[in-house]
């Protein structure tokens, strides 16, 4: 870790860490923008802080990281040479990243419609997924191909699979524990905090389900420029939150912000 790094880690509460992180990686292309290049050379920045965030996450202990590197709407709609270059920017990281994540202990896993992606593609993927399968430490989803509505789609055809197997379709049970147990995500925590690079205020279609609950951090900061250190900040912020999950705070009424009442105490 850096000074930096070190600083802002030191101001953090080692025993409310959020126990899965989600992030929207955006803004490469803006990235690339600002200094004239094709976009694509941000997708290749990117990497850089994919490795910086994916090595400060593993390191001071957060159990799940799931990153959203290519959306189904990215595949559709983008042209083909950017999806090329994506793919092919994708597979040189799990060959080339296979020893880090050893290194760290991190097991790999994908969510998304797998099937959809070239052969090549899933081959490179499954072998990484295999070469970390022994790991025990932290948890890297990447977010492929993935769609938060084509994965709701996919669950409930999945329920409805299972229920014919096991007596037919009178035997469904449809609740939130059924639906969790069909998502791509089973078995995984709901992120508590979702982190978005490049300023914009969405979720794009990433986790739907899954984030109902989880604090919404949001930085300026453009994906290629992202770094372990903006990741510390991120749950620095997280931690001077106060979840409710819709109730009401420890004196009965709903809290004001943390950051509103240290400015109203200072007025005092
Ligand atoms: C969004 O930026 C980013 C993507 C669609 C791709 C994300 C890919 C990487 C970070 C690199 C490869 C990933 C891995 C896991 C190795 P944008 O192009 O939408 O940016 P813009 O909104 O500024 O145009």
């Amino acid at each position: 870790m850096d000074r930096k790094e070190t600083d802002v880690y030191l101001r953090l509460d080692s025993a409310s860490l959020p126990r899965h992180i989600a992030i929207i990686m955006d803004g490469n292309g803006r990235w690339a923008r600002r200094r004239h290049m094709p976009r694509v050379a941000g997708h290749r920045a990117g990497v850089a802080a994919v490795r910086s965030t994916v090595e400060t996450a593993a390191r001071v202990g957060i159990p799940a990281l799931t990153l959203y590197a290519f959306s189904e709407e990215n595949w559709k709609k983008r042209p083909k040479t950017e999806v090329d270059f994506l793919m092919r920017l994708l597979c040189h990281y799990l060959k080339v990243e296979i020893k880090t994540l050893n290194q760290n202990n991190i097991r790999l896993q994908y969510i998304g419609r797998k099937h959809e992606l070239p052969e090549s593609v899933q081959r490179e993927m499954a072998e990484a997924s295999d070469a970390t399968s022994n790991n025990n430490g932290m948890l890297l989803t990447l977010a492929l191909n993935y769609s938060a509505r084509s994965e709701i789609v996919d669950a409930f055809r999945s329920l409805a699979e299972a229920a014919a197997r096991n007596g037919g379709l009178d035997h469904i049970e449809v609740n939130e524990q059924a639906i969790s147990d069909h998502l791509y995500t089973r078995g995984l925590p709901d992120p508590d905090l979702v982190i978005r690079t490049s300023g914009e205020m969405r979720l794009s279609n990433f986790l739907l389900w899954q984030l109902a609950y989880a604090e919404i951090y949001v930085t300026q900061t453009l994906w290629p420029d992202f770094r372990g250190v903006q990741l510390l900040e991120g749950i620095e912020e997280y931690q001077k939150r106060e979840r409710r999950y819709g109730g009401l705070g420890p004196n009965g009424h709903a809290p004001q912000p943390k950051s509103h009442r240290l400015q109203v105490e200072a007025k005092r």
